[in-house]
């Protein structure tokens, strides 16, 4: 049996290259905050436990680790020692937890969960994950010697000849709970930074007579951001990928580079993606629905069948069923449109209920919000709501009612029922002219 794994994200710097108030791992990577990704990669393994170590901006980061993962466990650094002093936060919350500690950063957002898998399955006592980097800069350089890995020496560390050293530490790491706990308690921080590096439990588990090993990814997995161009670049970077990934699953992207995903976009075989659609996060797309050019679309599933846009918005809550249709300048937001149900332009449907088969005619608005509250407005099957006709919620339109054009419908429509919310039409034969030809009139004499 695979042993338990515990993940523990680090995520307490400022981040101060980004020069942002806002913490790091909340700046936004395919539409999730950064850390999300880390996070995501480390869910894959089923961790028994994963807690991310949070200071700067550590309410903001909490709150939004409890939006992501109701299960994840927040260690307060309120002081930023090193990433030795990060762990031994994240150390109490995993107590009695005996089996392997993977040590993953938050701004680290490419890691592959095979890595994590490949790392955590490992039978060494630690196991580091190392990179040939193409310019090491000022990573930290492992020293491999006949028997694995020997130390870590961070580049303010380093003399010349380890500086020379290409394969470098990427920060993510494996360990025995057990051996991890009693390593980190010993760490110092004599050093060049002053601070409790978590590099240094290396050759500490050596000198102890541990097995310690390295595994090497892509640099490219390793990848972490630290500045608002390295976010766009790793932007870019993620983009291409899951446009790739989605064509490779056999999704038409008619123009791949103007389509944008977010981490968890979901999308069907034999789905269309035209150009110009934005996926914010949570959303799924049932093989072969349709996505016309230019639309927007968040928190929201879309059937088989079904066909959005162009121009059209679904927000947070909109479900689409089998053969919807959801057309130009269309808003929907936490409302459920049944098979085969239409709402083909300019219309607001939100907290509503559209039955099957369901009209909505052009410039429809449920006027969901009193100011204070949202209501809901549910129509029933095969209904025909009139061009612009305003539900008033709540309110209830029934199975086959038709609304007349320009109601505003404050009260409940049985089924079958034509419903009429609008003042009766006056009609004056040849007044129309005589009001055009007098406006004309004095509209010459002021010359
Ligand atoms: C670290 C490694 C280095 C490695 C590099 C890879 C150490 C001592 N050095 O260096 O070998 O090549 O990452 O990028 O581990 N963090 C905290 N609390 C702290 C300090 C850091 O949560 O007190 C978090 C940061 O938010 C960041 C991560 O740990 O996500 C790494 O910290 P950073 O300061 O970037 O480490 P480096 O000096 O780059
Ligand atoms: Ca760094």
């Amino acid at each position: 049996m695979a042993r338990e794994v515990a993940a523990v994200i680090l995520a307490a710097g400022q981040g101060s290259r980004m020069r942002s108030d806002l913490p790091k791992v909340l700046h936004r990577l395919g539409g999730v905050p950064l850390m999300a990704h880390a996070m995501a990669a480390a869910r894959v393994l089923e961790p028994a436990h994963l807690v991310l170590v949070a200071g700067h901006g550590a309410e903001a980061v909490s709150a939004a680790a409890a939006k992501l993962d109701p299960e994840a466990k927040i260690a307060l650094q309120s002081e930023q020692k090193g990433t030795g002093h990060a762990v031994a936060q994240a150390l109490p919350l995993l107590d009695g937890f005996e089996g392997r500690v993977l040590v993953l950063y938050g701004d680290t957002p490419f890691i592959a969960p095979q890595t994590l898998e490949e790392l955590a399955g490992h039978s060494a006592d630690i196991v580091v994950l190392g990179f040939e980097a193409a310019d090491p800069g000022r990573y930290g350089r492992l020293v491999v010697g006949a028997e694995g890995l020997e130390k870590i020496v961070e580049w303010k560390d380093a003399d010349a000849a380890t500086r020379q050293i290409a394969l470098c530490n990427s920060g993510v790491l494996a360990a025995d709970a057990g051996l991890l706990r009693e390593l980190v308690g010993r760490l110092g921080n004599d050093n060049a930074a002053g601070e409790y590096y978590l590099t240094d439990v290396v050759g500490l588990a050596r000198e102890a007579g541990r097995r310690v090993d390295v595994v090497t990814c892509d640099e490219a997995e390793t990848l972490g951001i630290n500045t608002r161009i390295e976010l766009a670049a790793a932007e870019a970077a993620f983009q291409s990928r899951a446009r790739a990934a989605a064509m490779e699953d056999g999704v038409t992207l008619t123009d791949p580079a103007t389509v944008w995903f977010a981490l968890d976009t979901a999308v069907g075989r034999d789905a269309i993606i035209g150009p110009n659609v934005v996926f914010g996060p949570g959303v799924t797309i049932e093989s072969g629905a349709e996505i016309l050019p230019f639309c927007h679309l968040e928190g929201c599933h879309v059937s088989a069948g079904a066909t959005v846009g162009p121009f059209a918005r679904l927000r947070p809550g909109a479900e689409l069923g089998g053969d919807v249709h959801v057309g130009n300048f269309v808003e929907v937001k936490n409302s459920v449109l049944h098979e085969g149900a239409k709402v083909g332009h300019l219309t607001y449907l939100g907290d509503a209920e559209i039955g099957e088969g369901t009209n909505i005619g052009a410039g429809t608005v449920t006027c969901n919000y009193d100011g204070v509250m949202k209501h809901r407005t549910v129509i029933g099957a095969r209904a025909f709501i009139g061009s612009d006709t305003m539900l008033v919620a709540p309110v209830t339109v029934g199975d086959r009612a038709v609304t007349g054009s320009g109601s505003v419908i404050t009260e409940d429509v049985p089924a079958d029922a034509l419903a009429l919310g609008r003042s009766r039409q006056v009609t004056r034969p040849g007044l129309g002219a005589r009001i055009m030809e007098s406006l004309r009139a004095q509209k010459k004499e002021r010359g």
